[in-house]
């Protein structure tokens, strides 16, 4: 069975998306609607986190009331367009440790290569939650999940503000237990890997580098 893709159906988030898409906003917009699309995104990643009940005293009565039960989660960006999400992540789950693994996409051949991997000592124990803006050949994402799962990880999702159908089947054949959260599919990739609408380079527009 295929990992779920889930889809945001919000026009919050369909409204940022257009803000991200659009060639004219600047940096310092782009920037902060990715980790508001972000924020969003994980509250409806985190539908599932397991809950347990605790007596609390309200100002008029005793009662016995749900509290998260505190399983570890991680957030784990794909350097460097995945840092854009961070923030985003942090303000749903404040405790949540954060790893990083670095990959940038070889612009002829699209192939991935990690540079970098520093991951919390514990992250096998931990649900992982990998974000990066754009899910396109799906060829980072994979190897990162790959990567975690060599590492132990057994609870992964992923998070992508968009995703390609390309990179989805990706995903799903490589990783069928891994669900994605996106804030929108787009149609296809063009002949340079890009997501086509897409928004272009993501890195280079939260990092303003083009
Ligand atoms: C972008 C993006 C993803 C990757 C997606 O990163 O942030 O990591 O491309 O493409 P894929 O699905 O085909 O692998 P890039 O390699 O441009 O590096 P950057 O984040 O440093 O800009
Ligand atoms: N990486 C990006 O930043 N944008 C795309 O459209 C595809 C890969």
């Amino acid at each position: 069975m295929s990992g779920k893709v889930h889809v945001m159906d919000h026009p919050l988030v369909a409204h940022k998306m257009t803000v991200l898409r659009d060639k004219n906003t600047s940096v310092k917009v782009f920037r902060e609607i990715v980790s508001e699309v972000g924020m969003l995104i994980t509250y409806e990643a985190t539908r599932d986190l397991p809950l347990t009940t605790k007596e609390v005293e309200t100002p008029i009565c005793a009662t016995t009331a749900p509290t998260l039960k505190g399983k570890k989660f991680a957030v784990v960006p794909i350097l460097r367009a995945g840092l854009g999400l961070v923030e985003g992540v942090l303000n749903m789950v404040p405790n949540a440790r954060i790893g990083h693994i670095g990959m940038y996409r070889d612009e002829e051949t699209l192939e991935p290569h990690t540079y970098f991997c520093k991951l919390p000592k514990d992250i096998s124990e931990r649900e992982v939650m990998v974000v990066d803006p754009m899910l396109a050949t799906g060829g980072s994402a994979e190897a990162a999940i790959s990567e975690l799962k060599q590492r132990g990880c057994t609870t992964i999702k992923l998070m992508v503000l968009l995703a390609a159908p390309e990179g989805i089947k990706r995903i799903q054949d490589a990783h069928p237990d891994v669900d994605i959260y996106c804030g929108a599919v787009d149609e296809c990739l063009n002949e340079n890997g890009y997501i086509v609408p897409g928004l272009g380079d993501a890195g280079d527009r939260i990092f303003g580098t083009k």
